[in-house]
C-alpha cells in the first residue's frame, strides 16, 4: 500500500479548504496551526483533529520530519515569511495566492524554492474551476481559432473587510484579489507585455487604495485584452471572463449555472450559442490539492510553481504602478 502524503494545514479561515482538500485526496494531516486560539479549536473540532496535534505558532513544525508537505492560508503579507521558512526546512509548500505582494518577496520565495530543492505551487484556484479548465480545453483544442482579444473581470465587494488586513495599502485590490482575473489572462491568453491602466476611488474612503481598477492590455502577436478589478461593486462577485477567437467566443459568467460557446460555420458567420452544463462558480479545492499531491509524489508535472505565481504578482505590480503614474508599463518576468 502507498504511504500517505503528510500535510500540515496553517492558517484556519480559508485554509480549512485546504484540510479538506487534503482529506478529499487521502493525505493525512500531521498537524494544523492557527496564531488564533479560537480559529485552531474550531477547525480542530470540526475536522477531528486531536489536540497533540494543533499548535499556535507554526516555527514548532519547522523541524517536524513527519510533515512532507505544509499548505499556507495566512494573510498575504506573511506568505513569504512561512513559505519560505517551511521550503528551507524541507517541505514542499502550496501557498495561497497572490504568492506575495512586492518583487523582493517573491524573488525571496523563488530562492527558497530553488535552493531547496522543494515544490512551491501558488494556489490560484480559478485554474481549477471547471469551466476555466474547460475553456482552456477548448482553446488548446484550436475549436475557437486564434485568440485576439480577452477580458476578465474580478469584482466583490470588501465592505465588511475595510478593518482587516486586506485594507493594507500594501495590499492593493489588483493584486489582493485582481490576481484571479490576471493568472486566469495570463493561463488562457499568455504573458501581457505591456498594461495601461485607470483607477478611481468612489466607493471604500476608509481603505487607501483605488477601489476600482481598469487595464488594457497588449500580449504577443497582436493580442489585446482587458482586466476589471472592483473591490467595492455592489453586486454579487464575479469572475466574469470572456475570450475571442477567430472562430469562436467562449464566455463564462458566474452568474450563470453554465459556460456558453459560439462557434462560426462554414459561412463564417455565428452560429446558435451552444450551452455546455460546467460549474463557472466554484474554488475546487479539491482538485487544487491533487495537482500539488501529484507534482509532490512525482506523478504530474507542478504548473503554478513559484516563477508562475510571480509572473502574476508581476503583472499586477504594472498594473498598478501604471494606475498610478499614468504611463504605460511593461512587466519585468526576469526572476534571477
Ligand atoms: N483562493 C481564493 O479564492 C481565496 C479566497 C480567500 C482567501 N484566500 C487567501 O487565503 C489566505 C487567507 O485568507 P483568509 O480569508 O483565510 O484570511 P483570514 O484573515 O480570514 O484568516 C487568516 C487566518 O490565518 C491566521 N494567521 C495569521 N497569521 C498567522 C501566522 N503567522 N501563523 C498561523 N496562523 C496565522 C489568522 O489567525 C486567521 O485565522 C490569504 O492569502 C488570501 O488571499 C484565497
Amino acid at each position: 500500500m502507498e504511504n500517505k502524503l503528510t500535510v500540515a494545514n496553517i492558517g484556519l479561515k480559508f485554509g480549512m479548504s485546504h484540510i479538506e482538500g487534503a482529506l478529499a485526496g487521502g493525505a493525512e494531516i500531521a498537524a494544523i496551526c492557527d496564531s488564533d486560539p479560537e480559529a485552531l479549536r474550531f477547525a480542530g473540532e470540526r475536522y477531528s483533529i486531536p489536540e497533540e496535534k494543533r499548535f499556535t505558532n507554526y516555527r514548532d513544525l519547522l523541524e517536524r520530519e513527519d510533515i512532507q508537505a505544509v499548505t499556507v492560508a495566512v494573510p498575504d503579507q506573511s506568505h513569504a515569511e512561512l513559505t519560505s521558512a517551511f521550503l528551507r526546512s524541507g517541505k514542499h509548500v502550496l501557498c495561497e495566492k497572490p504568492l506575495a505582494l512586492t518583487r523582493e518577496d517573491t524573488l525571496s520565495i523563488i530562492r527558497a524554492a530553488d535552493e531547496s530543492g522543494r515544490m512551491c505551487m501558488v494556489g490560484q484556484i480559478c485554474r481549477f474551476t471547471p469551466a476555466f479548465e474547460k475553456a482552456k480545453e477548448i482553446i488548446d483544442s484550436g475549436e475557437i481559432g486564434e485568440i485576439y482579444y480577452a477580458e476578465s473581470e474580478y469584482a466583490h465587494d470588501y465592505m465588511y473587510l475595510v478593518d482587516t488586513w486586506r485594507a493594507d495599502p500594501k495590499r492593493h485590490g489588483v493584486i489582493g484579489g485582481g490576481c484571479h482575473a490576471v493568472d486566469l489572462l495570463r493561463w488562457l491568453v499568455g504573458d501581457p507585455t505591456e498594461v495601461f491602466a485607470y483607477g478611481t476611488h468612489k466607493l471604500l474612503p476608509q481603505v487607501a487604495y483605488d477601489d476600482a481598477t481598469v487595464a488594457v492590455i497588449k500580449f504577443d502577436g497582436g493580442v489585446i485584452g482587458k482586466v476589471f478589478v472592483s473591490t467595492g461593486c455592489k453586486r454579487d462577485y464575479t469572475m466574469r471572463t470572456l475570450i475571442y477567437g477567430t472562430k469562436g467566443t467562449i464566455i463564462c459568467d458566474n452568474t450563470s449555472p453554465q459556460m456558453t460557446l459560439f462557434t462560426a460555420g462554414e459561412d463564417g458567420m455565428a452560429h446558435e450559442p451552444r450551452i455546455i452544463p460546467v460549474q463557472v462558480n466554484n474554488h475546487n479545492a479539491a482538485r487544487e490539492f491533487e495537482v500539488f499531491a501529484g507534482a509532490v509524489t512525482g506523478k504530474t508535472p507542478l504548473i503554478t510553481d513559484a516563477r508562475e505565481g510571480a509572473k502574476t504578482v508581476e503583472a499586477c505590480l504594472a498594473i498598478i504602478e501604471s494606475s498610478q503614474t499614468g504611463r504605460p508599463v511593461r512587466p519585468d518576468y526576469n526572476f534571477r
